[in-house]
Parts: C-alpha cells; structure tokens; sequence
C-alpha cells in the first residue's frame, strides 16, 4: 500500500514543452521511493489525445476509471488527474484494493475505533478522512471483496464513512480514481463485480492504450528514462546507438512503459561505452521482429546472390564496402556510433574509411580495390549498381 503520497498546487504545474510536462518540485519529491515520473511523456498522436482528454476531465469532481493493461501508466495518470485538478493542494491517497484483505481494506478505507478488533489499540483514521477534499486513487479495484463494494458504494452515495467499530457517520468529500487492468464489464457479467459500482466509476473512463498501440512514446520514453537512470547512475552522456533505437521500436513490449523503464535501467548498468547496444538490452516476450519482416535477411540475400550473378571481382569487398558506407550514412557520419553498430573497432572502421577515401583529407588509396562511382541513387563499385534499396532488408 501506498502512504502518504503528499500534495501540490496546480499553479505550479507548468509545461515545458507541449508534450513534456514537469511535476512540480514538492510532489516529485512526495513521490517516494520508486522514480515515479516527473514528467510525462505524451508524444505518440494517441497520447496527445489521450493528455487532452485528461485535461478535460481533470478539473471537474467527476469519477474517474482509469483503463489499461500493466504497466501503461494508470497510476501516473491518475496522479496527473489529481495535479490538474481543483483539490490539487489536497492529499492524493493511493490504496491497492488487491493487497489487502477484505477485513484491512475496510479499516484502511473508512478507519477503526479503538478496540474494535483484536489490535486495534487505538483508533485510526481510514483514507477516505485523510484524503478529505483531495483524490483517493483505488488501485486494482476490480479486486475489491464483493462484500467491500456494497459498503464503497454507500460511501459513494451518501459522501459519509462509518469507522469499524463505530455508529457515527462522518461526511468525507472525496474524488475517487480507480483503476483496472482487468475487463470491470467482463467482471460484472461474471458476477464478480458489482454492476451498481461499476457504473459509478463509470462516469469518466479513460483508456491507456498499451504501449505497442503508441510507437511514437517509445524513444522519447526511452530518453527520459535514460536521463533519469543516467543522471541517477553518473551516466550522464550515454544514447542509444540508431540500431538499439531500431531494436526497441520492433519489440512488443508485453509490460509496457515499466518494462521500457525497468530495460532502461538494466542496460544502463551492463553497457560497456556511451552507446546502449541492442544487446544491452535483454528484452523477453514476443519481439515483433521475430515474427515479422522488420530484421529478415531475405532481401539481403537475393541481393548478394544478384551480384553473384554478376560475378564482379573482389566481390566480398563490394559488399563489405556497401555495409560500411550505408551504416556511415545510417550513423550521419559518426564514427564510434558506426563502429558500435556494426561491432568493429573504431581503428578497423577508419582504416575502411580511409580506404575507401570517406575520411577528411583522405583519398582513396593508389591500391584500391574497386573503383567507386558515386550516383544519384547510391554508388557504382566496379561497375556494379549499389542502390540502398539492393540492401533494402524490408
Ligand atoms: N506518460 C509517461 N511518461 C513518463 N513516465 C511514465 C508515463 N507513464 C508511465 N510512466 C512510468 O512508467 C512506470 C509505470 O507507470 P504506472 O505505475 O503508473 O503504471 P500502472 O499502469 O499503474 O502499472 P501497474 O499495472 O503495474 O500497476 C512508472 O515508473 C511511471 O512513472
Ligand atoms: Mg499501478
């Protein structure tokens, strides 16, 4: 369970970007342990919906069900739900209605009087009191106790709580987020969910698509993380070579924005130089990749076995040549970002370049193996064509 998770003032929540936007210094702070974002990334088309319907919604008093798969994001947005909103100088009380028994949930939710059971050596007041004019996030609430969701909706309804042990009611005034990783409509048919609750935090859903569904979050995601691992760990200057970026752009991500975040951090503490390596990352679950095209050497193939066919000579050289040139260009010219990705020293890399005349002030040496024709598709080696699209592996 959560404790106190603090307050913040919506006056000092600003933009820095349109897309970016910082948490204020108190409530990253209250943030506790985990690194709990202090900004939220919203670049993907989908998110940027997704930030507008949260602000929408935000300032009004509405219920709020916050929808999605593991890991999407469901408690950062509900705490964005909470910053946004008019009791934003309040508490924002965070309970995970799964990890608790239907007896301790009653207690930590409307609080006990003392000697009300066994242990209850004074009396103690629940979330809802705590978080009185602020947000109480129920996490998990599709795992609430049947028994528990009848005594939440009369809180619901009459906007009063009874303490465990007591006959007195106390008003309480409340916004409530919840949050599902399960199908609540699905529950409900299965009885496991009462249909009267659902429909109360039905008022305003909000469905976090899973990561998969918004590419366009992956990378600025992955940078974010690497700047908050980075700067944690002293790693301050390390990126992601464009062939990690290729990587984490093909995988399904099955965890979403925690699985990126926790892949991240482990890549950070494995990778030898400043350039995240694909193998940095040890990524589980179906990758994209291997079921799809995306990294298949098909195209590849027929392309050597076309200049098979050709026979050119030094045939070998021609396609070495091809591979260095077209990861140079992919790299724009950088040379430890070349070498990484192609897993050659920086020295063999340049001794290449240098042959092949690509190095300032360099020409191509007098011993040569092929002549090279630059065109305006790609460049000519020996007379053969070599179009970025021959090695086009789509
Ligand atoms: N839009 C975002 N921008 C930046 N960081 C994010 C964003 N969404 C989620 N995160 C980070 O991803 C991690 C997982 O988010 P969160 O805990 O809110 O997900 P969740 O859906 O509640 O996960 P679970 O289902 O496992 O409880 C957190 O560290 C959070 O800070
Ligand atoms: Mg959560």
């Amino acid at each position: 369970m959560d404790t106190f998770l603090g307050s913040t003032t919506a006056g000092s929540l600003e933009a820095s970007t349109p897309t970016l936007l910082a948490f204020d210094e108190l409530q990253s702070r209250s943030l506790s342990l985990s690194v709990r974002a202090t900004a939220l990334v919203f670049e993907d088309p989908v998110s940027r919906r997704l930030l507008e319907q949260i602000e929408r919604i935000a300032p009004s008093d509405a219920t709020v069900l916050v929808v999605g798969e593991t890991g999407t994001g469901k408690e950062l947005v509900a705490r964005h739900i909470h910053a946004l909103s008019n009791r934003s100088k309040n508490v924002f009380g965070a309970l995970n209605c799964a990890a608790l028994s239907e007896h301790l949930i009653e207690s930590e939710l409307f609080g006990h009087e003392k000697g009300s059971f066994t242990g209850a050596l004074t009396s103690k007041e629940g979330w809802f009191e705590t978080a009185n004019k602020g947000s109480l996030f129920l996490d998990e609430v599709g795992d609430l106790p049947f028994g528990m969701q009848a005594k939440l909706l009369r809180v619901l309804q009459e906007r009063e709580v009874v303490k465990v042990g007591s006959r007195q009611p106390v008003p309480v005034d409340v916004r409530i987020i919840a949050a599902t990783n399960v199908n609540l409509e699905e529950a409900v048919a299965a009885s496991h969910f009462r249909a009267d609750l659902y429909y109360r935090f039905n008022v305003a859903t909000i469905q976090l698509s899973p990561l998969r569904d918004r590419p366009g979050d992956i990378l600025p995601l992955a940078r974010h993380f690497l700047k908050i691992y980075g700067d944690r760990l002293g790693y301050s200057d390390v990126k992601l070579l464009p062939s990690t970026e290729l990587t984490l752009l093909n995988y399904e991500w099955p965890g979403n924005i925690r699985e990126l975040e926790n892949a991240v951090h482990r890549a950070l503490l494995v990778c030898p130089s400043n350039f995240l390596r694909p193998e940095d990352f040890k990524l589980s679950g179906v990758r994209a990749s291997e079921n799809g095209p995306t990294i298949s050497t098909t195209s590849l193939e027929s392309a050597i076995q076309r200049l098979c066919e050709q026979a050119p000579p030094k045939l070998f050289d021609i396609v070495e040549e091809t591979v260095i040139r077209t990861a140079y260009a992919f790299c724009e010219g950088n040379q430890v970002q070349t070498a990484n990705l192609l897993d050659i020293s920086r020295n063999v890399l340049r001794h290449k370049l240098a042959l092949y005349g690509m190095l300032p002030n360099s020409q191509r040496k007098s011993t040569r193996v092929h002549e090279t024709e630059t065109t305006d598709e790609g460049f000519r080696l020996n007379g053969a064509e070599i179009s970025p699209s021959l090695l086009n592996t789509n």
